[in-house]
This record gives structure tokens, C-alpha cells and sequence, in this order.
């Protein structure tokens, strides 16, 4: 058994407002894959989701935020601890500046920046996921990325408190930030706040059709996936090694290299994590025997793997 497990913190966590235990999680990712959290929470209010980590610290107690899950590959096991989303999808525009909440999809904000006749943010439409996880890993398509427009990010730092973080704070760089690998490992983000420029919210509504129909003959959106597996190496893109190294089609049980695009994994229905692990160590291992290059992950693998 766990070692937070003690029946004071059981108590704690079944106490929570609108706590939920052992409840799935595969339906709440992209990829249809993965075990249930031990205890779930999806909230709207900051600071009932400020509260469960605060409290998830105090009691030794491990917690998971999850954006929208769409970059994210949960282990077949589950989830120890304690999950906590934030669903605040609230916005507010005040002249070319809009500030949107952590839960709200980059897809419906650039429609709604479009509205309001705003440009600059239509590579958002090309972005699956929340801000809060844009924020998180400085989400981008077709070569513009979130830190390009975005002025700060207010967020929450357990022991600390909230929290207002410029973009050079925030360490932001090729799907990186302080929140995923370095100081703000663990801290929430609530909302983002970027900088766009009035213009006709008409062309920029053509130009995210175009890129949608793009993207929909490039990329496996039809199937479920979560988005790039690999980062793309310096100079180089991980779709084509992959499509050099002849490893699309290649699969692991229901797991498959997308034959569209080679640096997307799909489920073809019923994949379960670890077959999309061994996937992704297949193509890495042959990536890495055929052209000595080292693909590095960008989706992110969380839960119990052992
Ligand atoms: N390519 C191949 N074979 C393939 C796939 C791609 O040869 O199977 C070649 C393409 O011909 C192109 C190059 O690789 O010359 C780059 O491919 P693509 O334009 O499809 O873009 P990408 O680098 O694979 C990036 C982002 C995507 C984003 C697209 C659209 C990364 C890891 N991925 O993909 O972001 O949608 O650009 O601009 O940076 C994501 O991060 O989850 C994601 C989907």
C-alpha cells in the first residue's frame, strides 16, 4: 500500500466537495487510454482546486493537474493520488488584450478572438488542447508558438500563493516551460492573458479554414492520438525519421504509426498504454539504429507504470 494512504488522509480526500474515487480517466484524454485516479476532482473555481493541492501538500499526499489531456499518456494502472482539473473557461476582452481561464480550449478562443475581429491568434486552431496546457508546454502549430503572444499567466504556487508570471519567468521554449520541467513543476495555472491586433476577424476565420484543412489531410485527427509523440529535433522533423526509417503502419497491439503522418501514434480502438510504450520505444530504438538520431518524447507518460 501507498505510503499516503493513511485513514486521515483517505478522510481528507473523500471529503472534498465533488471528489469522485477511482473514477476513469481514459474518456478524459485524447488518446481513449488509461487506468482511473485514484480520487478525482474537476472544478471551475480556482481556489477550490487552489485548496485540494495545498492541502494534497500538506498531507504528503501525490496530485496530477490535467489540462484537456490531449498530450498526455496515462498508464493502464491509473493514477496515484489525487487528480485535480480546472474547468474555468471564462475570458475577457479589454482592446487588442484577452485574458482566458486555464480550462478554456485554444480551439474556441481563437473563434472567439476572431469575433471580436482580433488577429495574431489563429495558429490556435491548430492547438487540441486548454490554455492552462498551452501555457504549460508553450503550445504551437504551424511555426507560431503561445509565447509569441502571450503577456502573463496568473497562476498558483502551493505555499506560496497566487502568482503572476511573465513569459521569461514562465521559461518558456519549444514545448517547455518552468511548469514542466523546471522551478513551477506542480503549480497551477488559472488563467493567460495575450497580446493580439485588431483586424478583420473575417479573414483571420478563412485563414484558420484553410489551416484546418490542412491539417485534417496531414494529421490523423480523425482517429483518437495525442497529437506530435516526439518533439522535432533541432534542424529536423520526427515525422519524417520516422517515415525514413519505414516504421509507419508499424504497431503494438491496437497502438499503429499513423500511415498520414508518421509522428502520431493512433488507437485504433482498445490500445491500451503499454502498448503505446513499446511503440514508442520500437521507433525511438530504430530511429536512433538507422540514422543514430535520438528522438525525445513530447507527450507526456504519467501514472503507475510498475
Ligand atoms: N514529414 C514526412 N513524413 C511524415 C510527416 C512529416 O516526411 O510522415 C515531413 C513533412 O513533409 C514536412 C516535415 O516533415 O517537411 C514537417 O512535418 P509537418 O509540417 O507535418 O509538421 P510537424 O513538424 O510534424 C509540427 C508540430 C505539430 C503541428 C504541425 C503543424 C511538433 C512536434 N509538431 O508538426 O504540433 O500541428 O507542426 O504546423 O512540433 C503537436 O505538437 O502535438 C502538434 C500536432
Amino acid at each position: 500500500m501507498s505510503s499516503w494512504k493513511t485513514r486521515a488522509n483517505l478522510g481528507w480526500l473523500r471529503a472534498l466537495p465533488g471528489v469522485k474515487e477511482d473514477e476513469p480517466l481514459a474518456s478524459r484524454t485524447s488518446f481513449g487510454i488509461g487506468g482511473p485516479a485514484d480520487f478525482f476532482l474537476e472544478v471551475a473555481r480556482p481556489e477550490a482546486c487552489e485548496k485540494a493541492i495545498e492541502g494534497c501538500c500538506e498531507h504528503g499526499i501525490p496530485y496530477l493537474l490535467l489540462g484537456a489531456g490531449t498530450n498526455l499518456l496515462i498508464a493502464d494502472k491509473g493514477v496515484e493520488g489525487l487528480v485535480i482539473r480546472i474547468v474555468n473557461r471564462e475570458h475577457q476582452i479589454e482592446g487588442t488584450r484577452v485574458r482566458a481561464g486555464a480550462g478554456l480550449k485554444m480551439m474556441r478562443l481563437a473563434r472567439i478572438v476572431a469575433d471580436a475581429n482580433l488577429r495574431g491568434f489563429e495558429f490556435a486552431i491548430g492547438v487540441p488542447g486548454s490554455v492552462g496546457g498551452a501555457v504549460y508546454q508553450d503550445a504551437g502549430c504551424w511555426g507560431k508558438e503561445l509565447r509569441e503572444v502571450l503577456v502573463d499567466a496568473e497562476g498558483y504556487v502551493p505555499g506560496k500563493g497566487p502568482q503572476r508570471w511573465s513569459p521569461i519567468q514562465l521559461q518558456l521554449g519549444y514545448r517547455t516551460s518552468a511548469l514542466r520541467d523546471g522551478a513551477l513543476k506542480g503549480a497551477l495555472v488559472v488563467a493567460a492573458t495575450v497580446q493580439l491586433q485588431r483586424g478583420d476577424g473575417e479573414e483571420a476565420k478563412q485563414l484558420m479554414a484553410r489551416l484546418t484543412r490542412e491539417r485534417n489531410e496531414t494529421q490523423p485527427i480523425k482517429t483518437k492520438n495525442c497529437g506530435s509523440v516526439f518533439k522535432n529535433p533541432p534542424g529536423d522533423s520526427a515525422g519524417r525519421l520516422v517515415q525514413a526509417a519505414g516504421l509507419k503502419g508499424m504497431r503494438e497491439g491496437a497502438a499503429v504509426v499513423s500511415t498520414l503522418h508518421g509522428n502520431f501514434i493512433v488507437n485504433e480502438g482498445g490500445a491500451t498504454a503499454a502498448d503505446v510504450r513499446r511503440l514508442i520505444d520500437n521507433v525511438m530504438a530504430e530511429v536512433r539504429r538507422r540514422f543514430g538520431a535520438e528522438l525525445e518524447p513530447e507527450v507526456e507518460m504519467v501514472g503507475r507504470w510498475k
